[in-house]
């Protein structure tokens, strides 16, 4: 999997709660590659978080950091790197995945999903309404592009690594 990479990044895509985090931390220990969470990464270059960067400057400012950020992680391949949710959905950002990186889609159920972000809380975008009512607009706009993606993989209720096999298996 390694050689068939070159310096392409392995991209993990999907909705918030799909489990982009927790299965590319396995994932990149399990293939020996440097993980990098973009989030954690724009966190770092704002030296604010996600929630704030949101409330300070509005959802606009952040995705323009996404994308710089984003764009910088992608020359330093290859690594499995985990995109927030909206990540893909920019379309000069989902430019730069597609030139530099295999893309993987965790692909979940509504269901799923909220039960994984009912845990915490650190997600301005569910808090602008009902969450699951934030959640199923979200699924309708977003999962058509996302399986763009080269891989699609089921994220179900099942341990982390289970999953991480399955996106082995897929590559
Ligand atoms: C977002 C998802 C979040 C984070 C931000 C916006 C989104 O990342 O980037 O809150 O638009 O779906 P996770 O998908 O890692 O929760």
């Amino acid at each position: 999997i390694r050689q068939s990479l070159g310096a392409r990044s392995i991209v993990l895509i999907g909705l918030m709660g799909a489990g982009k985090t927790a299965v590319g931390r396995r994932l990149a220990n399990r293939l020996d590659l440097p993980f990098i969470d973009a989030d954690t990464e724009i966190e770092l270059a704002a030296g604010q978080s996600i929630k704030e960067i949101f409330a300070e400057h509005g959802e606009d400012y952040f995705r323009e950091g996404e994308r710089k950020v984003i764009a910088r992680l992608l020359e330093g391949g290859p690594q499995v790197l985990a995109t927030g949710g909206g990540a893909y959905m920019n379309p000069q950002t989902r430019d730069a995945i597609k030139a530099h990186g295999l893309s993987v889609w965790l692909k979940a159920d509504l269901r799923v999903l909220m039960k994984r972000v009912q845990r915490r809380d650190h997600r301005p975008l569910l808090a602008t309404g009902d969450p699951e009512t934030v959640m199923r607009k979200l699924m309708a706009e977003r999962n058509p592009v996302y399986a763009e993606a080269d891989i699609t993989v089921e994220s179900r209720e099942v341990p982390h690594d289970v999953i991480v096999g399955a996106v082995i298996d897929a590559l």
